[in-house]
């Protein structure tokens, strides 16, 4: 395998799932630290407030990450803890405590990667504000962006704009399954445009104060196959790959929406309000690079009027492939209908697990937009034993490798990948699915119901991440 000179071999994160310290030094509250109060939302009723406390333990995470080699470190700033009321009054403890770790990352040769939203929306702007369907939104985050830049556009060389957009705008304002709590396609498709917007004008922002850096967004991108040969289903996944990739990928790259898309929301009554202005913003803000965070994608036949079930259907909600529910009346169900894939193996949690997807996938975004790539997330969740002070999962080993060989043909093929980061260095909380979703290198000591120790152990993947790293990938 032939890695890149300087490859960054990394490990991410994010603010809400790793630092805990929901009230500390002055944080105020997010979308996330409200939205896990309610009963049955989460796993257990898990959420953040402790998390693997990265807040207090950061110096000696980082001292794990220096010994494994790492590269580079993605982790996410809380709006909340740098702006309290999400604009206005800066908490100068927020930002001391990123700069600690900032510091600290750099003391050790770790490129910090910096992202600017990973789904914790401070909650005041949501309740007074309406969130991301208020365009006062998109001021606040400039303004917060602005704040950041200042403070360590010296520093911080990568920045990610937003995680995974097409995620949480779907889960958040289409399935009620995160914060805001919202069941609406219209809705969802407003806010997702809104979005757009922020990301555009930060970008802008960005290229003005911080011209020696480099920004792009972090999209979960999933490439969909056609269940079977037939025209019919060819066509669905061409459209499937329309709705779920294109649709973000080509606002983000050339400043417009696909207007075949656009047509059928329109017929729909859900499409965004987008004026001329928009379309202006949209053209300013592109991006230096594309962040991929690659989990699955998805296999679909052509949408089926009579329900004639030719393939397993899936009947949940899936975060990268919009077509949970076969039998309501969405834009996807009218393009495409989504099916298990005969030929991939699963996750505990039921992702599909395909390698070579990620192959096909980094080819596909690159050929279309001609961009830099960097993988900013890709790992496996499973359910990891601790036995006599270690843990054996060796299947997250095979899980990384098949992947990493799969991105280092990608890089062969020639497209221009320059780092990968896996998720996640500890392990963290899992949004709704609680602690037991394990995806880290470093086990930590808890579980649903308790803190308990908090002590950092180290996989046997940690050993095995740490020995690719030293060979540039020579070891796969
Ligand atoms: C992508 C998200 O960015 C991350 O926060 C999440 O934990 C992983 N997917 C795994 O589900």
């Amino acid at each position: 395998m032939k890695f890149p000179e300087h490859f960054l071999w990394g490990a991410a994160s994010a603010a809400y799932q790793v630092e805990g310290a929901y009230n500390t030094d002055g944080k105020g509250p997010s979308i996330w630290d409200e939205f896990s109060k309610i009963p049955g939302k989460t796993k257990h009723n898990t959420n953040g407030q402790i998390a693997v406390d990265f807040y207090h333990h950061y110096k000696e995470d980082i001292v794990l990450m220096a010994e494994m080699g790492l590269k580079a470190y993605r982790f996410s700033v809380s709006w909340s803890r740098i702006l309290p009321n999400g604009e206005g009054e800066v908490n100068q403890e927020g930002l001391d405590f990123y700069e600690k770790v900032i510091d600290e990352l750099q003391k050790h040769q770790i490129e910090p990667i910096l992202t600017l939203y990973h789904w914790d929306l401070p909650e005041v702007l949501q309740t007074k504000y309406g969130g991301w369907e208020s365009r006062h939104t998109i001021d606040a985050f400039v303004e917060y962006c602005r704040i950041l830049f200042d403070k360590f556009g010296t520093k911080v060389k990568y920045w990610i704009t937003f995680n995974e957009q097409n995620v949480f705008t779907s889960l958040g304002y289409r399935w009620a399954s995160h914060p805001p709590n919202v069941s609406d396609s219209k809705r969802m498709f407003q806010a997702n445009h809104i979005v757009n917007l922020a990301n555009a004008k930060a970008i802008q922002l960005f290229h003005q104060v911080v011209p020696q850096g480099k920004i792009g967004p972090s999209f979960g991108y999933g490439e969909v196959y056609p269940l079977t040969s037939s025209p019919a289903d060819v066509l669905a996944a061409v459209d499937a790959n329309q709705f779920n990739n294109d649709w973000w990928l080509d606002v983000y790259c050339r400043g417009e929406y696909l207007e075949r898309i656009m047509r059928l929301l329109k017929q729909m009554h859900i499409a965004p309000d987008v004026t001329i202005e928009d379309k202006k913003v949209l053209q300013t803000g592109k991006p230096d690079f594309l962040g991929i965070n690659y989990y699955h994608g998805g296999t679909v036949k052509a949408p089926d009027t009579e329900k004639v079930i030719t393939g397993k259907n899936f009947d949940k909600i899936d975060p990268y492939l919009m077509a949970g529910d076969a039998q309501s009346n969405t834009p996807e169900s009218q393009l495409f209908q989504s099916v298990e894939n005969p030929y991939l193996d699963k996750t505990n949690w039921g992702w599909e697990i395909d390698p070579i997807g990620f192959r096909i996938a980094l080819r596909q975004v690159y050929e279309k937009y001609r961009l830099p790539l960097i993988i900013t997330e890709n790992g496996l969740g499973a359910f990891d034993k601790l036995e006599g002070g270690q843990v054996d999962d060796q299947y997250r080993i095979d899980y990384l490798n098949d992947h990493l060989v799969q991105v280092g043909k990608a890089i062969s093929d020639g497209v221009p990948v320059f780092g990968f980061c896996a998720w996640s260095f500890t392990d963290l909380l899992s949004w709704i699915n609680g602690y037991d979703k394990r995806y880290g290198f470093v086990y930590i000591d808890r579980d649903d119901y308790s803190p308990k120790s908090l002590l950092r152990i180290k996989k046997k993947s940690f050993n095995w991440y740490q020995r690719i790293i030293e060979t540039n990938g020579g070891k796969l």
